[in-house]
């Protein structure tokens, strides 16, 4: 067996003090206030010809899931036949060339995010003759129950406040997702107590069976107004 001398084992406790030292260092960092930045999806998809109707899917979002439901959406109406663009609803400028709008927001404070009201209020003059369906999600339905379906349903209110005048043929009201990767360290705190009151686990709670049905019904709304033929 080789014997270490003096000089050797100073040296190498002292590597080892110093990875423990980084080691430590590293658990220590804010590693929530490095949260991974959102994608926001934006896109466009032609399912039909130049006749197909165009839609617009607009969305609110903080941390970018309610853009994979909004693209989910999309993706159906294409498939239909419809030529659909997803973008967020803060970068829409006009609605003028739309035959159908549906707009959606992840929820905040028992509300849908305050841009997507605004971009109701600011074009109810033409959403309210045009199909036009609303949906939010939210995690009050990461437990179903009818009293999560009530309370979410509530969660529209200020909407129907603001902008009376629309009538949206459809309402989706669906789970969202918990991911604590995505919050900074302050978001990420409140949100700990906050989902640890209520008893609901990090995870994502998107359906996307009831996202499917809810494109079926606007899909529906689209034939019921000879935008799409019904055999598509
Ligand atoms: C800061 C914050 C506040 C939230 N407030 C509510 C709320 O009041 N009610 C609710 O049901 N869900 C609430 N949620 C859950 C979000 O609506 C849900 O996580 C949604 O899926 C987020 O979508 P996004 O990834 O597009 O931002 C909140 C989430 C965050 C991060």
């Amino acid at each position: 067996m080789q014997v270490m001398t003096r000089r050797q084992f100073v040296r190498n406790t002292s590597v080892l003090t110093a990875g423990l030292a980084l080691t430590g260092m590293t658990g220590l960092m804010p590693t929530r206030a490095l949260a991974a930045k959102p994608q926001f999806l934006q896109t466009r998809c032609t399912g039909g010809d130049a006749t197909s109707p165009k839609i617009l899917v607009a969305y609110a979002s903080m941390h970018g899931s309610t853009g994979e439901v909004a693209e989910t959406i999309a993706k159906d109406l294409c498939r239909a036949g419809a030529s659909v663009d997803v973008r967020l609803v803060d970068r829409v400028k006009d609605i003028g060339d739309y035959q159908g709008v549906i707009i959606g927001s992840a929820i905040k404070s028992d509300r849908w995010l305050p841009e997507a009201i605004n971009f109701v209020s600011a074009n109810k003059n033409v959403l309210n003759n045009l199909p036009t369906a609303y949906f939010l999600t939210c995690l009050t339905l990461a437990k179903r129950s009818k009293e999560s379906q009530q309370l979410a349903r509530s969660f529209l209110d200020p909407v129907f406040e603001i902008a009376p005048e629309v009538n949206p043929s459809g309402i989706g009201l669906f789970p969202g997702v918990l991911d604590y990767s995505k919050y900074s360290k302050g978001m990420g705190a409140v949100m700990h107590y906050k989902m640890w009151t209520k008893g609901i686990e990090a995870g994502d709670y998107r359906d996307w069976s009831m996202v499917h049905d809810f494109s079926r019904r606007f899909q529906s709304q689209l034939v019921q107004r000879g935008l799409l033929a019904e055999d598509v």
